[in-house]
């Protein structure tokens, strides 16, 4: 394809620190997948990367907490992470993980670029200091109240609460997470990425030249950080655990987790680049690739501000072309909690509904948190299985497979004349694709879902109102049936294409039903005569099921133990 587009679609890789629960994925798994799978499937150039997060804070509190090793920690989650996103059919072209030596490598490479070429300033502060622990603390070693919204949790280098980014010294009553001990103040000296020298382009090209194409939530955060005022922010840390900092003497010193962890992203592209045989440049310094960042909104001012001022520094990197942030999602009405175990895990998920993974992505999309937070509730849950997957989607697939079967072996009936109905649905057909790849392009993936619905949702209307089992027992209503269940058929088709990027194995079980080998990119879903007269089809199979009231209560009872 001559205008297809090459992207590098980036999802925030996920610390290592514990299991991944539903609001990873809606706030930001599922849509970056929803949206390399379609731009794959429109013949686009996509590499989706991510990664395991194994640095920082977060793994050293959760190994000391459970007195293993932080390298314990990161290789249980790792893997269970890993496995979920596998069978959730995340489709990564890579999922790497900063441990990874050539992380390190690249990371110090990229650390000791910008500290020759000056892009860094040194300087010796006070720094809180634990002294029974005989250690520094920063980031999560600090815990206070957040001095904009007040919340009590709040960390050294951020509130989860209202998303703001911190600094350990505008925390109220600062205390150590590590021994509750006192906190003293030493002197030690690190890197600062002088933010303030950013700021002018930052300006521009956040406020003016993305302003109007990003979210309105994203660029809302960058302009109040920007109007605080950029400041300086230390690249380094005083830590055992982490990329270690590449000068001689400085054992005891490590790159600052949120300064490798975003290259991690250039590493994983350069290691599924090697194993492709392609350049890994290509994919972050040709500007004609579009880097896309998928983040939660607790991850704004590092994509949108510190991370593109540390590929400016570097100097030939191309810089994000959208951050499509989303909100937080909400379990029940409270905030999803790790440490409270007020969550939904992936993999207990699919204990207690095997093979349901599309039922799941279908109700995180069709509820995503895209531009305010949103609940998530086990009765809506069933709500939209019951009443929108089993009742609209799998009802209509499944009416026209077993009309196919009873009244003509499976064999595709012929399209004869048409009549008004037929050219109504014929139109919905040739223009939902499109309808839905803009949803997708612009990053309205509720929009995007509904509209692959809303065809559904005509499909079983159009029988309905034609109710073809009635006219098949009139002896001159013969053609007629075979028209209507030739078009009912092509609408299958469409919708087998048309869920890839939201239900995946939807998509696959209905190819095999469809017995289909047509080519299937994008553009073929407004085709209405995919699937030729005569052509055999396959017996249907369950695509979804009816989840019963008990099923729901155990969830719901579930979570009350917890
Ligand atoms: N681990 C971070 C979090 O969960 C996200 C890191 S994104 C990256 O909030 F850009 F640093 F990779
Ligand atoms: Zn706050």
């Amino acid at each position: 394809m001559s205008d297809s587009s090459r992207f590098t679609i980036t999802a925030a890789l996920p610390y290592a620190n514990g299991p991944i629960h539903i609001g990873h994925l809606a706030g930001v798994y599922i849509p970056a997948d929803i949206f390399a799978r379609y731009k794959r499937k429109i013949g686009d150039d996509v590499l989706y990367v991510c990664g395991s997060d194994e640095h920082g804070v977060p793994i050293t509190i959760k190994a000391k907490k459970n007195n293993i090793n932080p390298q314990d920690v990161i290789d249980k989650y790792h893997k269970m992470i890993e496995n979920s996103f596998l069978e959730f059919g995340i489709s990564f072209d890579i999922y790497d993980r900063t441990s990874n030596k050539e992380h390190h490598i690249v990371a110090q490479e990229f650390f000791k670029k910008l500290q020759n070429d000056n892009k860094f300033i040194e300087k010796t502060t006070e720094e809180y200091y634990d002294e029974k622990e005989k250690t520094f603390l920063a980031d999560r070693y600090i815990k206070g109240t957040c001095p904009i919204c007040g919340y009590d949790d709040a960390y050294g280098d951020q509130c989860e609460k209202c998303g703001t980014s911190l600094e350990p010294s505008e925390l109220k009553n600062p205390q150590s997470a590590l021994s509750g001990e006192k906190l003293t103040k030493k002197e030690t000296s690190h890197w600062y990425l002088p933010l303030e020298k950013h700021e002018e382009w930052l300006k521009n090209w956040i406020l003016k030249e993305n302003g109007s194409r990003w979210k309105s939530n994203v660029v809302g955060q960058c302009k109040s950080w920007i109007e605080s005022g950029l400041k300086a922010r230390a690249v380094t840390r005083d830590l055992d655990w982490g990329v270690k900092v590449p000068i001689d003497n400085q054992t005891g010193k490590v790159l600052y987790v949120w300064f490798d962890a975003p290259i991690g992203y250039i590493s994983a592209t350069k290691i599924w680049a090697k194993n492709n045989n392609v350049n890994w440049e290509t994919y972050w310094k040709d500007s004609k690739t579009k880097l896309i960042h998928f983040i939660g909104k607790d991850n704004i001012v590092f994509h949108c501000i510190i991370f593109p001022a540390m590929l400016k520094s570097y100097g030939d990197f191309i810089l994000p072309e959208n951050v499509p942030a989303n909100e937080f999602l909400n379990l029940e009405g409270q905030k999803i909690s790790t440490s409270k175990n007020w969550a939904v895990w992936l993999h207990e998920y699919l204990v207690d509904f095997p093979n349901q993974q599309d039922v799941l992505r279908y109700v995180l999309c069709i509820n995503a948190p895209e531009n305010k937070d949103n609940d998530f509730t086990w009765l809506d849950f069933q709500a939209r299985n019951n009443n929108e997957l089993v009742a609209i989607l799998g009802n209509f697939i499944n009416r026209v497979f077993v009309l196919c079967h009873k009244y003509w072996d499976g064999k595709v009936p012929a399209k004869n004349n048409l009549e008004e109905v037929d050219k109504n649905i014929i139109l919905q057909i040739e223009s939902t694709p499109k309808k839905i790849g803009d949803f997708i392009g612009d990053y309205k993936f509720r929009f995007a879902l509904q509209t692959l619905m809303d065809l559904a949702r005509s499909g079983n209307k159009y029988l309905a109102d034609t109710e073809p089992w009635k006219l098949f027992k009139q002896p001159d209503q013969k053609e007629r049936t075979e028209t209507i269940l030739n078009i009912a058929i092509q609408i299958t088709a469409s919708l087998a294409i048309l869920c890839e990027p939201f239900m995946p194995f939807t998509s696959k079980k209905l190819k095999q039903m469809l017995n289909s080998n047509n080519s299937s990119d994008w553009a073929s879903a407004s085709n209405i005569n995919q699937i030729n007269e005569g052509h055999l089809l396959n017996s249907p199979q369950l695509l979804f099921a009816k989840i019963e009231d008990e099923q729901i209560e155990n969830q719901i009872n579930k979570l009350k133990k917890s």
